[in-house]
């Protein structure tokens, strides 16, 4: 399959069944989401839920999703776990103007990763914000090589590390040691702020999350109030987003 061939476009109601097959593949049960969840978040905001979609020997079949909302930038600042930041996944914590867009998941099925899909999800997620104008993205990231990484060091009679020891570790070419971690850092704009225990229920990552900003450079260009002139605004927020799309 050539990505050339994955479109991303914003999720609708009809996409919900496949939507709930996809997460359920990326994710284990207990975490993934349910259709009365996407439909919550379609619902609540539309703009924020997208879907990847691949034209496979002519049939469209969804691949990838990715989902965000709009919160406070109080409740930003005091965040402690994924739960509270997304209303546990259904987006009773959105607010239309909130200044904060808060990342709530993203899935790619298993067999389609690796094929660039989980970027482009990203970057169109990213012209989102752009074209919305808001300053910045935060979300927690996994650590999901973790336990796994524990595992052997017990096995090698060595003492377990924490997240945030694992978080800083690199490999022998100083690359950041964790695949999902190495992921998010490597998009432009990004940056890590801290990692967080106890962040959502993940025994591959030891239940750590690892709290990441991503910084919309267009918003410190001061154009905010160009966004308010109607077709103005509409035409820099489309500019914008294509710039970014090609940028991250
Ligand atoms: C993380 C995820 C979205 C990546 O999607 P993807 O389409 O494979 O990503 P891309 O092809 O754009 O990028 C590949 C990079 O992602 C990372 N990655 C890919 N598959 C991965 C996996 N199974 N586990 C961890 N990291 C992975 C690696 O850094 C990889 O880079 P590399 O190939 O140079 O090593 C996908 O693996 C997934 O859905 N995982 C399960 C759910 C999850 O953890 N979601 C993110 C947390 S909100």
């Amino acid at each position: 399959m050539k990505e050339e061939k994955v479109r991303i476009r914003q999720a609708t109601l009809d996409d919900i069944p496949q939507m709930v097959e996809v997460d359920q593949r990326a994710w284990w049960d207990e975490v993934a989401f349910t259709a009365e969840h996407f439909e919550s978040q379609i619902r609540t905001y539309p703009q924020g839920v997208l879907v990847a979609e691949a034209a496979i020997n002519g049939r469209k079949r969804l691949v990838g999703t990715i989902c965000g909302l709009r919160i406070s930038s109080a409740l930003a600042n005091s965040l402690h776990n994924w739960s509270e930041a997304t209303g546990n996944g259904y987006f009773t914590t959105h607010i239309p103007n909130g200044n904060v867009m808060f990342g709530a998941n993203l899935s790619v099925l298993p067999e389609f990763g690796r094929k660039g899909i989980g970027d482009k999800l990203f970057g169109h997620a990213a012209a989102v914000i752009v074209r919305q104008n808001v300053p910045y993205l935060i979300f927690g990231g996994r650590l999901p090589d973790l336990a796994e990484y524990n595992r052997k060091r017990i096995a090698e009679d060595l003492s377990k590390v924490t997240g945030e020891e694992y978080a800083a570790l690199r490999d022998g070419q100083g690359r950041i040691l964790d695949d999902e971690l190495r992921f998010y850092l490597r998009q432009p704009f990004m940056e890590m702020i801290r990692v967080l225990p106890e962040y959502f229920p993940d025994p591959e990552s030891e239940n750590y999350g690892v709290l990441l900003k991503w910084h919309n450079p267009l918003y410190k260009l001061h154009l905010g109030w160009l966004y308010r002139i109607p077709l103005l605004g509409r035409v820099i927020g489309l500019l914008g987003a294509s710039i970014i799309r090609v940028l991250v």
